[in-house]
């Protein structure tokens, strides 16, 4: 898409994921962890990303398309095999094209609803923005960013958070306090270990630019108009941390990455749009998780990066071994956590 058309469309996209929006997702995102998680084994070893993979695709649906009832059920059904093609395919513009056959009648329910402004799904917020010049977007723009959305959004995060089960499992430190930070109510730990986990193992491997000036000077060379640069993800993340093999959450405990450096969502005027909702869902998905189970901590080898199409899975799917924690209410009425000392090593 060239620049100008980017940025104008880009434009409409980006209040309805400013993080001041964020809260108002957390709710929805705690009531599908709490839903997908009730099905998870005691004690049986299982692969957590086709849990963490459904827990992202409900939450979009719900969050961006407001899809509610036999709407939600009848996409949930027809989603998952395009997106699985979507993730495959992503980058031939016939996919970005086609809603398929629900889009029509499923925007213009949208764009009928009496309580639109009262809305909050990012669909709602779409109909209702309005380009500089005053014009809606179309509904062929507004099915394309959806999917878009979609592809984009879901499957990322899942993986992602795979990720963190896998690395976590294998750093009983890290995990241990982060429990402890969880239990207390605090949160800066848990942000600290998210933004580790997204260096340490990014799940996109590069962001491409192409060159439109007649020529682009990068360092020691000039680079031709009409080359591709791409900028690789996880060399940026190796060369810039000392040490960078080394899984510590410590690295961002006391500041916030640097955006040069930690590019996991990429940079620029094209960095991921969905960042701080991804941010705030991996947060609320892992929160729940601790809360609810004891991790068990492994000594197995790391889970090598396998590429699933656009993003890089944990090749076993980040296997969990887990155990719910027990809830019991205090003398004072509130719910008490019982930590489990017991480890074993799966
Ligand atoms: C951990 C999860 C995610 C990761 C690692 C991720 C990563 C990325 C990366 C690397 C890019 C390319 C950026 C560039 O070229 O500089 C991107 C673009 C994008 N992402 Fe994400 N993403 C995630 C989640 C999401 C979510 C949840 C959404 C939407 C709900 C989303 C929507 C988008 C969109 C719309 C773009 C295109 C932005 C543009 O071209 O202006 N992403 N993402």
């Amino acid at each position: 898409m060239q620049d100008e058309e980017h940025r104008r469309r880009r434009k409409l996209l980006v209040p309805p994921f400013h993080g001041k929006r964020m809260r108002a997702y957390e709710n929805l995102v705690e009531e599908e962890t709490l839903n997908e998680i009730a099905t998870w084994p005691d004690g049986r070893e299982f692969a957590v990303l086709p849990s963490t993979n459904r827990i992202t695709l409900n939450v979009i649906l719900r969050a961006v398309f407001g899809a509610q009832g036999a709407e939600f059920e009848a996409l949930r059904k027809v989603m998952p095999p395009l997106v699985a093609l979507g993730s495959q395919l992503v980058f031939l513009p016939w996919l970005h094209r086609d809603l398929g056959r629900w889009s029509p009648g499923g925007l213009d329910r949208v764009a009928a609803d009496a309580n639109l402004e009262q809305r909050d799904d990012v669909l709602s917020l779409m109909l209702q923005s309005r380009y500089e010049d005053g014009t809606a977007m179309s509904r062929s723009d507004l099915a394309d960013e959806l999917f878009t959305l979609l592809a984009a959004g879901h499957e990322t995060t899942a993986t992602q958070l795979a990720w963190a089960v896998e690395r976590l499992r294998r750093h009983p430190g890290v995990l241990s306090r982060l429990v402890d930070e969880v239990d207390a109510g605090g949160s800066d730990r848990l942000q600290a270990t998210i933004h580790e986990v997204q260096r340490n193992r990014p799940v996109i491997e590069g962001a491409a630019r192409q060159v439109v000036a007649p020529t682009m000077p990068l360092g020691q060379w000039v680079i031709p108009h009409g080359y591709t640069v791409q900028v690789d993800i996880p060399l940026t993340h190796q060369n810039a941390y000392p040490d960078p093999d080394r899984f510590d959450p410590d690295r961002f405990t006391d500041s916030s990455p640097d955006l040069y450096s930690w590019v996991p969502f990429g940079g620029g005027t094209r960095r991921c749009l969905g960042a701080a909702f991804a941010n705030m869902e991996m947060n609320v998905v892992l929160r729940t998780i601790l809360r609810e189970f004891r991790l068990v901590p492994t000594s197995s080898r790391d889970e090598r990066m396998h590429s699933r199409g656009v993003a890089f899975a944990p090749s076993g799917g980040g296997r969990a071994v887990v155990y719910r924690r027990i809830h019991t209410a205090g003398s004072d009425g509130k719910v008490q956590l019982q930590s489990v000392t017991t480890v074993a090593l799966g």
